[in-house]
């Protein structure tokens, strides 16, 4: 691919993306399901088939050749991560298997000095994977889980905010971006505030790093978390970013191979950072996909690739509002993702509907029940954006739904 630095030429884009050619039920893929996983640029899927054609060896420990080239690329694959995020150094990046996994290692690691009736605050918009693990930590360990309200418009409320994280906070767990509201949280505000209590910030990425610049610094989040297969990358690579000094004190999550220094019968030096988090032999093809999918982001422009979302985002919004009977939720300034539902219909059925047409979205509870029952749906339908979707495919896609209101005979 050409540098796109000037122009963000989508034809180019997308002939990076060999999926974008093949038809779903005879017609054309329109692919906008990208907020549950994106697709893979065929620099991500070469970087990953050369290595297992050509280096594919174990890491860390292999005195030959092939360890370590495999060694080489997939250390980094960790400055680059570091790089992308303006983190300090490879030592603040561990390698996990998704969002998910890198939010329960905190919880799970993050339990140091918690006593009965602290309090950890998370947000009504948290996905499960940052809602369960602190649910379940404040159940075993007698903790307060509090919950920063929605306003009408699906904004956190300040309020509620100010009224929840207090000098009894130890934790505060926000999502960056709501995968289904799409609402842009301010976790630069919420990390001062969060500080100012004596409160531990980290943030849910998920749907962050792959959509805009992200400065971990800058935002003075304690901990990041996101998935690499949200952003061009493979599945089963994520990443846990922490501020060094507070990963040196975390008592590690799995323990086994590669994560010692020293192994006697009575005890264990854990290894330096980040190894001291990865454990056993671990998704080394992902990571080193993960590098070149950050390099393919870079080489486009996260300033780009944010603008063509808000772009796309927005003039999807305004087709959607313009049929009749449809309800859209979230703020109107947001990231890439609208979710929204057609009055006596059920989103299961938009979503069946618009797969015979051959266009992707999802639909159903976008693993946010607690949500849901906030907004009063069982369910929504939601079209998630990336910068290989075009506004002619938003334009089908606007035209399908009318296909779906035929159906329906509303
Ligand atoms: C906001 C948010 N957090 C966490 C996750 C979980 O990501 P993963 O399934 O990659 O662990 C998602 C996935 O959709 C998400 O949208």
């Amino acid at each position: 691919m050409q540098s796109t630095k000037t122009i963000f030429d989508s034809e180019t884009i997308r002939k990076d993306f060999p999926i974008l050619r093949r038809k779903v039920h005879g017609k054309q893929l329109i692919y906008f399901d990208n907020a549950a996983t994106s697709q893979k640029p065929k620099q991500v899927i070469d970087a990953m088939d050369f290595y297992y054609r050509n280096y594919n060896a174990n890491i860390h420990r292999s005195i030959h050749q092939l360890g370590e080239e495999a060694t080489a690329k997939y250390e980094e694959a960790h400055e680059k991560v570091a790089g992308f995020i303006h983190a300090d150094s490879y030592e603040n990046i561990v390698f996990t298997k998704n969002t998910t996994e890198s939010l329960n290692l905190l919880a799970y690691s993050l339990t140091d000095g918690l006593k009965k009736g602290d309090e950890i605050v998370i947000s009504q918009m948290e996905h499960h994977s940052n809602f369960v693990p602190w649910q379940q930590l404040a159940k075993q360990r007698n903790l307060k889980l509090k919950f920063i309200e929605i306003d009408g418009e699906g904004n956190l409320d300040e309020e509620s905010i100010k009224n929840n994280i207090t000098k009894n906070t130890k934790i505060v767990s926000l999502t960056h971006v709501s995968n289904v509201l799409g609402t842009i949280n301010d976790v630069e505000e919420i990390a001062k505030i969060s500080h100012e209590n004596g409160a531990l910030f980290v943030v849910d990425g998920a749907q962050s790093v792959p959509h805009l610049p992200v400065d971990v610094k800058k935002i003075d989040a304690d901990f990041y978390c996101f998935s690499g297969h949200k952003m061009l990358g493979p599945t089963g690579i994520g990443v846990l970013y922490g501020k060094k000094e507070l990963l040196e004190r975390m008592q590690p999550f799995l323990y086994g191979g590669e994560m010692i220094r020293e192994v006697t019968f009575d005890d264990t030096k854990f290894n330096d950072l980040p190894w001291k988090f990865e454990a056993g032999t671990m998704n080394i093809g992902e990571g080193i996909g993960l590098g070149a999918a950050i390099d393919y982001l870079k080489n486009v422009g996260m300033k780009q690739i944010q603008n063509k979302d808000i772009k796309l985002v927005q003039y999807a919004m305004d087709k959607i509002k313009g049929i009749k009977g449809t309800t859209t939720y979230g703020p109107k300034e947001r990231g890439a993702v609208v979710s929204f539902n057609i009055a006596g219909v059920h989103a299961h059925d938009v979503s069946q509907i618009l797969d015979s047409d051959g266009i992707a979205i999802r639909a159903g509870h976008h693993c946010c029940m607690p949500l849901m029952s906030i907004l009063k749906v069982p369910a929504t339908a939601r079209a998630s954006f990336y910068l290989y979707n075009t506004e002619e495919e938003i334009d089908k896609f606007i035209g399908a739904l009318g296909k779906v209101k035929k159906i329906f005979a509303i």
